[in-house]
């Protein structure tokens, strides 16, 4: 990485690159092919068939289906392998595997902002363990961004008013470049930042030296009261609105009999746009939190919600315990920060 040579592709730094860059070159080979093939055939027919007198006039062809039926189910072959590679390498990229870290990025004009579970911020860098899957959740406060490293091989858009996720395996500890990949105005090519792929140990050191105040659940509880969301979500349900507890990953009834799963992307619009999902049963009286809480804000008032929702089997994103809630519940959230050492690599997917 550190090597100032140009290198025909970037090095290949994530558990898929490999994968990309080998259907990358299977593109370019066929192009090659093709291109050469039918370079080759139009001057070979151009001499085979030129004019060779005035009086020479050609002979009109009729059909040839032999022809016709090869040039098509042929290439239609080759799309065919191009696409069902392409499609699986798109799925595996755009399904973030159940025991990914979670990490939080916001873009704006003109920088990345990360946050961690654990409670850890940084800007324009990212440090991450190697051999982990690392599931980034991103969003934008004004235009669209792209987060790209190309020795990874994944790039997502970032977009206001919506997440998108974008995951990957570090293979190779290192230190690698973050572009924005969407042109975003004037700063836009300086939009760049660090990842900082890190032997777990040193990660973990990392954690522990950060100076976090609280994890990102920790941050969203105390922004809980302080907006006093408190107030009418009552952890018992007597509130004038619905109980958050065991709220998250669940399906919940709106208005008009619809159902929507409570994710991340609703727990955000019931934020800012609370008028747009009102669960079946409860008046429409909670005020919009827009202007009052950032995205990051918003991040960990998720979190929080995520934290107090119903029992995580999958071990990603695990709840903490909270005094406001349940008080007894087991926190592996809570142990990973206060006890860094208790961090797994699995060193699978
Ligand atoms: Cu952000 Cu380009």
């Amino acid at each position: 990485m550190d090597s100032k040579s140009i290198t025909f592709f970037p090095e290949q730094a994530s558990s898929i690159a490999g994968t990309v860059d080998n259907l990358y070159l299977f593109l370019v080979l066929i192009s090659a092919f093709f291109s050469l093939l039918i370079a080759g055939l139009i001057i070979y027919f151009a001499v085979k068939y030129r004019r060779r007198s005035d009086a020479d006039m050609p002979v009109p062809a009729h059909g040839g289906l032999l022809l016709e039926i090869t040039w098509s189910v042929i290439p239609l072959g080759i799309s065919m392998v191009i696409f069902a590679w392409g499609a699986s390498i798109f799925f595996t990229e755009s399904r973030p595997p159940a025991d990914s870290m979670e990490i939080w990025v916001t873009g704006k004009q003109w920088m990345w902002k990360v946050q961690h579970m654990e409670g850890q911020r940084e800007i324009n860098e990212l440090h991450i363990p190697v051999g982990r899957n690392i599931k980034l959740t991103l969003t934008s406060e004004d235009v669209i961004h792209d987060f790209y490293v190309p020795e990874f091989r994944t790039k997502a858009d970032v977009v206001p008013g919506r997440y998108t996720t974008e995951w990957f395996r570090p293979t190779k500890t290192g230190k690698y470049h973050i572009f924005c990949a969407e042109y975003c105005g004037t700063k836009h090519s300086g939009m760049v930042g660090a990842v900082y792929v890190m032997q777990p140990a040193d990660y973990a050191m990392w954690l522990t030296n950060g100076g976090a105040q609280g994890s990102m659940s920790q941050r969203g509880e105390a922004l809980f009261q302080q907006l006093g969301c408190v107030t009418c979500h009552q952890a018992d349900g007597h509130g004038r609105c619905p109980t958050l507890v065991g709220l998250f990953g669940k399906p919940v009834e709106i208005q008009h009999g619809q159902v929507v799963n409570a994710d991340a992307s609703y727990i955000r619009e019931s934020i800012l746009y609370p008028q747009a999902k009102i669960v079946a049963g409860y008046e429409p009286i909670m005020p919009t939190f827009q202007g009052q809480v950032t995205e990051e804000g918003v991040q960990q008032l998720v979190e929080y919600v995520k934290s107090i929702g119903p029992k995580d089997t999958t071990g990603a994103g695990a709840p903490t315990p909270s005094p406001l809630t349940t008080g007894s519940q087991p926190g592996t959230a809570q142990q990973r920060a206060t006890n860094p050492t208790a961090i797994t690599v699995p060193g699978k997917r």
